[in-house]
């Protein structure tokens, strides 16, 4: 039975791949080191999947620990947030609902890139808000290492992979866990920014491994996630009525310690407030803002009643943010 029509955080996963990746490490294959690293980007190490494990892989990890912490697994709807699907064709999403035992339900991919988790969750709320479903799964999941040039010294130290999720149930909009309003964007005409040339429908995969690599224009994209995250948390916040001072725990999208700082400078939001686990996950673009959560719940930064601004910038560009007050939810675990 719908009891509402707001959606309402119900359960959190989160999916790390095992393997560590130091900084020290890439440091003997590339012209960089640690503290160029640590000091330009506040990373210190990130997961890397190994050959076997694929993003579907991941969001099912993910998935089904975002399930046990909900305490059950009926969803009839799945969400996945991601640009580094399996295939081109078809999306992901259908094979993670089927490996997680629900074969049947609506299940497809959204991608927004590194602001993918924040349009997956408005897209999944619509889901709810309109009475199509009761209960989704919301999945953010990306391996963009499988997409770096492994000489690239401007892309390899950044990127991690991993998986994050939540479970969205129908209720009111003055519960704890309902997600407030969003403020959404996009820039398409500043795609080059951030960018895998080749293997679409504009340019056919080509026999040169430079063509399917990403690349980034990464001072000019810092330059634009600092100020479109700053507008956009300011958007939202004045959209649900609330003042800055309100906000207890800022979740940025991970994409570099000195963005997340800077954004909150704008905001006039102390350091303390600021979420931050880049330095052990990387940028693990449209899971970094579930992974985020489940690490500030695990440690004790983020508790029930806390009103959380959740803000994501990516390629695309595209841009967004939400607000909630954390609900009395943990993050779920295999056994
Ligand atoms: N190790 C050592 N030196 C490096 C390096 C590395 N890994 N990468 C770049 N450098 C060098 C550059 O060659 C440059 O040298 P130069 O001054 O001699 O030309 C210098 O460091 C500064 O490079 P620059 O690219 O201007 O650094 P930056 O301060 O902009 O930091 C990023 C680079 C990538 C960390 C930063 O631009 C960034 O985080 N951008 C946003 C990335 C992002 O958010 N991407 C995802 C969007 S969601």
């Amino acid at each position: 039975m719908t009891n509402g029509h707001s959606a309402v955080v119900t359960g959190l996963g989160a999916w790390l791949p095992p393997r560590i990746v130091s900084n020290d490490e890439l440091s003997e294959r590339l012209d960089t080191s640690d503290e160029w690293i640590r000091t330009r980007t506040g990373i210190r190490e990130r997961r890397i999947a190994d050959p076997d494990t694929s993003t579907v892989d991941m969001a099912v990890h993910a998935g089904g620990n975002a399930l046990r912490s909900a305490g059950s697994d009926v969803v009839d709807a799945l969400v996945l947030a991601t640009a580094t699907p399996d295939h081109l064709c078809p999306a992901s999403a259908p094979q993670v609902a089927a490996a997680l035992g629900l074969s049947g339900i609506p299940a497809f991919d959204v991608n927004a890139v590194c602001s993918g988790f924040v349009y997956a969750l408005a897209t999944a709320g619509g889901l709810i808000a309109g009475g199509t479903a009761e209960r989704v799964l919301v999945i953010g999941a990306d391996a963009f290492s499988r997409y770096c040039d492994p000489a690239d010294r401007s892309t390899v130290p950044i990127f991690g992979d991993g998986a994050g999720a939540v479970v969205l149930r129908a209720g009111s909009a003055e519960e704890p866990g309902a997600l407030g309003p969003f403020d959404l964007h996009s820039q398409g005409e500043l795609a080059d920014l951030l960018i895998v040339p080749a293997g679409g429908a504009k340019r056919r995969a080509s026999d040169d491994p430079h063509d399917h690599y990403v690349t980034m224009q990464g001072t000019t994209v810092f330059r634009h996630a600092c100020a479109r995250m700053a507008e956009s948390a300011k958007a939202v916040l004045e959209r649900a009525g609330l003042e800055v001072g309100e906000v207890d725990r800022f979740v940025g999208h991970q994409a570099n310690l000195r963005i997340l700082l800077a954004t909150a400078k704008q905001l006039g939001l102390p350091e303390e407030r600021v979420v931050v686990n880049i330095g052990h996950t990387g940028n693990t673009s449209a899971a970094s803002i579930p992974l985020a959560l489940a690490d500030a719940c695990a440690d004790g930064s983020l508790l029930p009643g806390h009103r959380v601004l959740l803000t994501a910038f990516g390629a695309g560009l595209t841009w967004g943010s939400t607000v909630l007050t954390w609900p009395d939810v943990k993050p779920g675990q295999a056994d």
